[in-house]
């Protein structure tokens, strides 16, 4: 007799990748679709059963401006159909750097992102958040909220793929992660000064690091953006250290040419983990937690 499936999961927008993981039996993949009229308003169509059942929606929200209607939609059409819990897995969370009021005048957008999802799920599930001013994402979500690190996947990875890593963290922000990852790979690393002049335009302070020289850099980070963050490290790193950086990141956002121009910036790799689905993923974590978080 087939067994029960008491999950079901959904992609507005990672449906191709979903597509390619495989998923325990507990968890059947659901069907939906999203039907834009002409003036631009939308209608989202459940086509899946999933009364009684736990819904998951997995859509990392990277571009969260195209996304989160649909999204907070698809939520509220899931619960009209009688789901029994309403999750939403969003590897790469929106809005967390927007944490403060950087100029008079401007608004918190975390805080209001957080009330718009809390108030259409059940729960949130993500993967490293960018918890910087906000210690916890319950400072700001009124769900529960859960989320999965990518350290001990990048630590692998790194043991197995680089001879003699120092590892190095562009900014404050980035000490929590690399912090970690040296310490699962027992590795040295180092956590660099960045002072953010605008959106394209970073300082950054390189120390002396004459002696990592027979070392293999390894920038971390967890979201390159816009790129200028990793472009400026590189850049200070090839007056000093004779061999290219490899840089990971456990989100790979890459907005405009970003992709490109580190490409051609003399990084040896730019590897990420699976949180975005892009070319440059090597680090693999969607498959395992979708199977976890489904057999709960
Ligand atoms: C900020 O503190 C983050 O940790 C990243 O360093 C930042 O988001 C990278 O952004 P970008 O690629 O635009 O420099």
């Amino acid at each position: 007799m087939q067994k029960m499936q008491n999950t079901v999961i959904f992609s507005l927008f990672h449906d191709k990748y979903l597509n390619q993981l495989t998923l325990g039996e507990n968890c059947q993949k659901g069907q939906l679709a999203i039907h834009e009229f002409p003036d631009k308003e939308m209608v989202i169509k459940i086509k899946t059963e999933i009364s009684e059942k736990h819904v998951i929606f997995y859509d990392s929200l990277e571009n969260p401006n195209d996304k989160i209607v649909a999204l907070l939609f698809a939520a509220k059409t899931a619960r009209e159909l009688g789901a029994k819990k309403i999750t939403l897995f969003a590897p790469y969370l929106a809005y967390m750097r927007q944490d403060k009021q950087f100029e008079a005048g401007q608004g918190i957008t975390s805080k209001y992102f957080a009330e718009w999802i809390s108030s259409a799920f059940d729960e949130l599930i993500t993967i490293d958040p960018h918890l910087h001013r906000w210690k916890t994402l319950q400072d700001i979500y009124t769900i529960p909220t859960t989320h999965f690190h990518a350290a001990s996947s990048i630590a692998r990875w790194s043991v197995e793929h680089i001879q003699n890593p120092v590892f190095i963290g562009p900014d404050q922000e980035s000490e929590q992660w690399v912090c970690e990852i040296a310490g699962l790979a027992d590795a040295p690393y180092i956590v660099l000064k960045k002072n953010r002049l605008g959106d394209k335009t970073v300082t950054i302070d390189l120390p002396d690091i004459h002696r990592y020289q027979s070392k293999s850099p390894v920038l971390v980070d967890d979201i390159v953006s816009s790129g200028v963050t990793m472009l400026k490290t590189i850049e200070l790193l090839g007056h000093q250290h004779p061999k290219s950086p490899i840089c990971i990141a456990v989100h790979g956002i890459f907005s405009d040419s970003c992709y490109s121009q580190l490409k051609q910036s003399g990084a040896k790799n730019i590897i990420t983990c699976d949180t975005i689905p892009h070319s440059s993923n090597q680090i693999f974590l969607i498959e395992d937690i979708l199977n976890k978080i489904s057999a709960e």
